[in-house]
């Protein structure tokens, strides 16, 4: 992978992006962008809209109105087997893993590797497997079906399997989510040693702050469909929004308490 790091490229850019289901207004008028060689991470409460956003940079979903770049070319407005080519150059782990559980470990891998490349030399695929087995520290489970992983060890897998594939640019969905902290820690670790020994490019969404702070370059909080905040860990950390500061915390509002105090169930931060 020979990915310059000194360059200032938008791997990723989504401009103006509103994203309507019915008439249920999701995400409104956001605009965010992912430079080569640094870590973005996404962060807002469960339900704001992080999942869509990410679907909308591999065109998963297509947008109410706004555009969605790769790369500098339009992909948004691209016909499926368009989007095919496209979508080779991209690694994703999404929420809830996504492992075929009907195939061993390291079938999943070269399934991965087989989407974009015909397989000539199996001896040197099963290195390739290997190697990046390794990355992760699953080397020696290339027999395991998933049913038989733990949470931690699928989603190693999954990041293994993501690599495998020499993409340009990563999206995670959550990766830490379910994991104990040590486990989450393997997790952010790799993300981390990916981002600067290979130069990788990566979108991450995640609920989990420390992991927002020990990965991210730069960390965007979404909110009521629309950005809140967007700059580094200091930055966010030290934001004067109230409802950054809570979230980063932890804490409800005042407003949310008295709810929940009173029997009710509408919270604003859900
Ligand atoms: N295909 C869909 N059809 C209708 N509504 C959808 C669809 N996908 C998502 N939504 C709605 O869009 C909103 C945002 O969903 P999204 O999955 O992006 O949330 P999220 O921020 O990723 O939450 P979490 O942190 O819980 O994963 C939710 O209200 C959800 O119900
Ligand atoms: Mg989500």
């Amino acid at each position: 992978m020979e990915h310059d790091s000194q360059s200032n490229e938008n791997v990723i850019e989504v401009h103006n992006l509103v994203k309507k289901f019915d008439d249920h207004l999701v995400l409104d008028d956001v605009s965010v962008s992912a430079k080569k060689g640094q870590t973005t991470v996404i962060i807002g409460p469960s339900g704001c809209g992080k999942t869509v956003l990410m679907k909308h940079m591999i065109v998963l979903e297509r947008p109410t109105s706004g555009e969605v770049y790769f790369r500098g070319s339009r992909i948004d407005n691209l016909v499926e087997n368009q989007l095919v080519d496209i979508r080779t150059q991209y690694g994703f782990l999404f929420q809830g893993g996504a492992l075929f559980d009907s195939l061993n470990v390291y079938e999943n891998i070269i399934f991965a590797i087989r989407q974009h490349r015909k397989i000539m030399d199996w001896k040197q695929i099963d290195e390739l497997v290997k190697d990046h087995l390794s990355m992760v520290g699953m080397d020696g489970y290339q027999e395991y079906y998933p049913a038989n992983l733990s949470g931690g060890q699928k989603k190693r897998v999954a990041l293994a399997r993501a690599m495998a594939m020499d993409p340009y640019v990563i999206l995670y969905d959550e990766p830490t989510t379910g994991l104990d902290p040590i486990r989450s820690d393997i997790i952010n670790e790799l993300i981390l040693k990916l981002q600067r020994e290979l130069k990788v490019t990566s979108v991450v969404v995640t609920h989990d702050m420390n992991s927002a702070y020990k990965i991210g370059d730069r960390i965007i909080m979404l909110y009521d469909g629309k950005i809140i905040a967007d700059g580094d860990a200091d930055h966010i950390r030290n934001h004067s929004h109230p409802v950054v500061q809570q979230f980063i915390h932890g804490r409800l509002s005042e407003e949310d308490l008295e709810a929940l105090r009173h029997g009710g169930t509408k919270l604003k931060m859900q």
